[in-house]
C-alpha cells in the first residue's frame, strides 16, 4: 500500500473507507507529502486562504470531572482554581471586538450548577449588547442539559465545541472514570442535542493516546463525516504529570510522531470534509514551534489566539508545556498575524467565518 501510486489512487476516490484512511495514516514521510499537497489544493478550492480568528477565553478552571488525561481534572489540587470576573471577560471581548476578531470562544472546565449557568447567560447577553450583536460567540463548556443549551443559545451563543475525545466507546472507557458523569453515550447525546437546538456543532479528538490505534483514528475521521460536523478541533495528546494517564508515558509514540500523525489527520479530514472549519490547535504548537502554521498549510483554517488574562494562564494547563503562558493578547495577535502570513494565508478580519458546511447543509 505504500507506493506512491496507491496513495494517489486512494486520493482519487470519491469517498474514503476505513481501509483507505488507515493506509493514508500509515504513509511514510514521502507519501505524506502527496496527501499534504492534495489537502492544500482542496483547502484553496473550497474554503480559500482566509484564516479566521477566534479569541479564546479560558473562563474558569473549576471542573467537576476527572478525565484521566487532563491537567485541570477535579482530582488535581496543584492548581489554584479561578473564575474570571465579568469585567475581565468584557475587557477581553472589547479587545477582540476592537481588533476585528469577529468571533470568540468561551471555554471552561465542566460545571452545571445554577450559578454557573446564570453567569454564562448574563455574560452572553452583555456581550451581545456591547458588540451590538456583531461578535459571534462559541461556547466550549462541556455536557449540559438541553434546557441549558437552549438558554445559552437564546442568550446569543451560536456555535458549540464538544470534543468526543475518542469515537471508540471501549477506548473512551479506558480514559475516563467508570461512572455516570463520564459516559460515552451521554457525550454523543449531548452532541445530538446541540444540533437539535440549532448550534453549529464542532467536535474533535486527541491523537496519540495510550491504547489508541490507527484504526481508532480512522474511525474518528469517519465519525466526523457520519455526524456531519461543522467544525473540528483536534491535536496531539500531551501527557501531564499530575494525571492518572501519566503512568503510560513510556508506551506513547514519540512527540514528533504524534505531531506528524496530527498533521496527517488534519490533511485527510480536509480531503474528506472539504468545506468545514478545521482548527490549527495550540497543542500542535506545543510540540513544534511552527505547528499551527504547518496545520494551516495542510488544511486548517481557524486559529484561536488566547485572550485569557496572563495571571490565570498557568492555572489552565490541560497539558504540559502549553505555549503563550506569558504573552499578553497583543503579543499573541501580532505573533499570529506574522505566522499566518508566513503560512501563505491571510486573516479574515471582521468576518464571522461561519462554517460553509453549516450554511450549505441548512440551505
Ligand atoms: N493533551 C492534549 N489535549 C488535552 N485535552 C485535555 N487534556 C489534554 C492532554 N493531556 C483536550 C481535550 C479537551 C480539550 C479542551 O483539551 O480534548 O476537550
Ligand atoms: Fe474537565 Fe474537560 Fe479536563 Fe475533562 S477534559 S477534566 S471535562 S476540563
Ligand atoms: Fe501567543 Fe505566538 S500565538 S505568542
Amino acid at each position: 500500500m505504500n507506493n506512491k501510486k496507491s496513495v494517489e489512487e486512494i486520493l482519487m476516490k470519491e469517498s474514503l473507507n476505513r481501509e483507505d484512511v488507515v493506509a493514508l495514516l500509515s504513509t511514510d514521510e514521502e507519501d505524506s507529502r502527496i496527501i499534504f499537497a492534495k489537502a492544500a489544493e482542496v483547502k484553496k478550492a473550497f474554503v480559500g486562504n482566509k484564516v479566521y480568528l477566534r479569541g479564546l477565553i479560558e473562563y474558569s478552571n473549576f471542573c467537576s470531572k476527572n478525565c484521566y488525561y487532563c491537567g485541570i481534572r477535579a482530582g488535581n489540587n496543584r492548581y489554584v482554581r479561578y473564575q474570571m470576573t465579568d469585567d475581565e471577560v468584557l475587557e477581553a471581548v472589547k479587545y477582540a471586538y476592537e481588533n476585528r476578531f469577529a468571533s470568540m470562544v468561551i471555554q471552561s472546565g465542566e460545571k452545571s450548577d445554577r450559578k454557573f449557568i446564570g453567569d454564562i447567560e448574563r455574560l452572553l447577553k452583555e456581550i451581545q449588547r456591547l458588540s451590538e450583536g456583531k461578535l459571534h460567540i462559541t461556547l466550549s463548556l462541556g455536557e449540559q442539559t438541553k434546557e441549558t443549551y437552549k438558554r445559552w443559545f437564546e442568550a446569543g451563543a451560536h456555535r458549540y465545541l464538544l470534543r468526543i475525545e475518542v469515537s471508540n466507546p471501549e477506548l473512551y472507557k479506558k480514559l475516563h472514570p467508570n461512572d455516570k458523569h463520564h459516559n460515552y453515550n451521554k457525550r454523543l447525546t449531548s452532541l445530538k442535542t446541540l444540533r437539535e437546538v440549532g448550534y453549529q456543532v464542532g467536535t474533535g479528538v486527541m491523537i496519540g493516546l495510550p491504547f489508541q490505534t490507527l484504526d481508532d483514528l480512522a474511525d474518528d475521521l469517519i465519525f466526523f463525516r457520519d455526524f456531519d460536523v461543522d467544525m473540528v478541533g483536534m491535536g496531539p495528546y500531551i501527557e501531564h504529570a499530575d494525571t492518572p494517564l501519566f503512568r503510560y508515558r513510556n508506551e506513547l509514540a514519540p512527540l514528533m510522531e504524534r505531531f506528524r500523525l496530527s498533521l496527517k489527520m488534519v490533511a485527510i479530514l480536509r480531503i474528506m470534509m472539504k468545506d468545514i472549519n478545521i482548527a490549527a490547535t495550540t497543542a500542535m504548537q506545543t510540540i513544534d514551534p511552527q505547528g499551527r502554521e504547518k496545520a494551516l498549510k495542510v488544511g486548517a483554517n481557524v486559529i484561536m489566539p488566547n485572550l485569557t488574562p496572563v495571571k490565570y494562564r498557568q492555572n489552565y494547563l490541560l497539558y504540559e508545556n502549553k505555549p503563550c503562558i506569558d504573552e499578553e493578547a497583543e503579543d499573541c495577535k501580532n505573533c499570529l498575524d506574522i505566522r499566518i502570513f508566513m503560512a501563505g494565508d491571510e486573516v479574515g478580519y471582521g468576518e464571522w467565518g461561519d462554517s460553509k458546511h453549516f450554511k450549505s447543509r441548512n440551505n
